[in-house]
């Protein structure tokens, strides 16, 4: 068995790494959709659907629990998936599976506050709404940005912090065909100029909320102001998948070291994006 690893393309990449550094003799199966990518401009059921697909094979692969390492998914199929069909394929597959999103161990980084906190909070700050200080910006596909997941989760543990959305359409897309940085760079400055203008300043702290971005993580941190605090999304992934794995050890997730990338795609070499990003040049196989 295998943890799987799901994104539209080669985004989730940048979740996998650090899960493969955390769990080295895991077994890892990882899957990009790329026959459908991008998925941050498709509507609500298409994402559900091709979401479901992509944990189906991931499954019957021989995956025990699949990270959703795409926002968009996360933030669209995550509750849907988890409620009306893991049930079911639990019951069909005879051994204990699960699907889990990247959102909200990225919100518990960027406030600091657990889930548990949304409980006791009302109580206490009831009346004493303080000021909002704390701006945080977030980049994200316009899927994610509709849903308004980000807001609403921050506003749960926090209401003393700001949000805005920022979404990038057709960034996504150029990470996944491998663009020139010289053209990403010009379309990420765009956008943070654009959230800046919005806000009347830079925001405190940036979520990069695709995980396609991360890719172009330093192009981010170059045009952000040095103290603009951005939040690793992967980190926060991993630490919370620690902790899972240790109150859920009835997953089987091998112990093999094994690692297969996989692709409903173009089997074959990955960009020289992606190359440079990994380190090596990255082959993904038939689904
Ligand atoms: N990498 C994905 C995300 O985190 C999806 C991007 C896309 O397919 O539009 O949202």
């Amino acid at each position: 068995m295998a943890i799987g690893v799901f994104d539209s393309g080669v985004g989730g990449l940048t979740v996998h790494r650090e899960l493969v550094s955390r769990f080295a003799e895991r077994d890892f199966i990882y899957l990009g959709d790329q026959a459908n990518a991008p998925y941050g401009g498709r509507g609500g059921e298409e994402i559900v659907e091709l979401t479901r697909e992509g944990c189906e094979t991931l499954f019957r692969a021989g995956a025990s629990v699949v990270v959703l390492a795409c926002n968009t998914a996360s933030a669209i199929a995550l509750r849907r998936l988890q409620q009306t069909w893991i049930p079911g394929l639990r019951e069909e597959l005879s051994r204990p599976v699960n699907v889990l999103g990247i959102i909200v161990p990225t919100i518990e980084a960027a406030t600091g506050l657990p889930w548990s906190y949304e409980a006791e909070r009302d109580g206490r700050l009831e009346g004493e709404k303080k000021e909002a200080i704390d701006i945080t910006g977030i980049f994200c596909t316009a899927a994610t940005a509709m849903s308004r997941v980000y807001e609403i989760e921050i506003d749960k543990r926090r209401t003393d912090l700001a949000v805005f959305t920022e979404p990038c359409p057709g960034l996504a897309g150029l990470i996944e065909l491998g663009a020139p940085e010289e053209e990403l760079r010009v379309v990420v400055r765009d956008h943070v100029d654009s959230l800046r203008r919005r806000i009347g300043r830079h925001p405190d702290k940036a979520i990069l909320g695709c995980t396609h971005y991360e890719i172009v993580a330093n192009l981010f941190a170059e045009t952000l102001p040095e103290g603009v605090q951005v939040i690793s999304q992967p980190t926060a992934v991993a630490d919370s998948l620690e902790r899972y794995f240790e109150r859920h050890p009835e997953y089987d997730l091998g112990n093999t070291g094994r690692r297969t990338f996989l692709t409903t795609g173009q089997p074959g070499p990955q960009s020289d994006l992606i190359a440079q990003f990994w380190g090596a040049p990255l082959t993904f196989d038939a689904a």
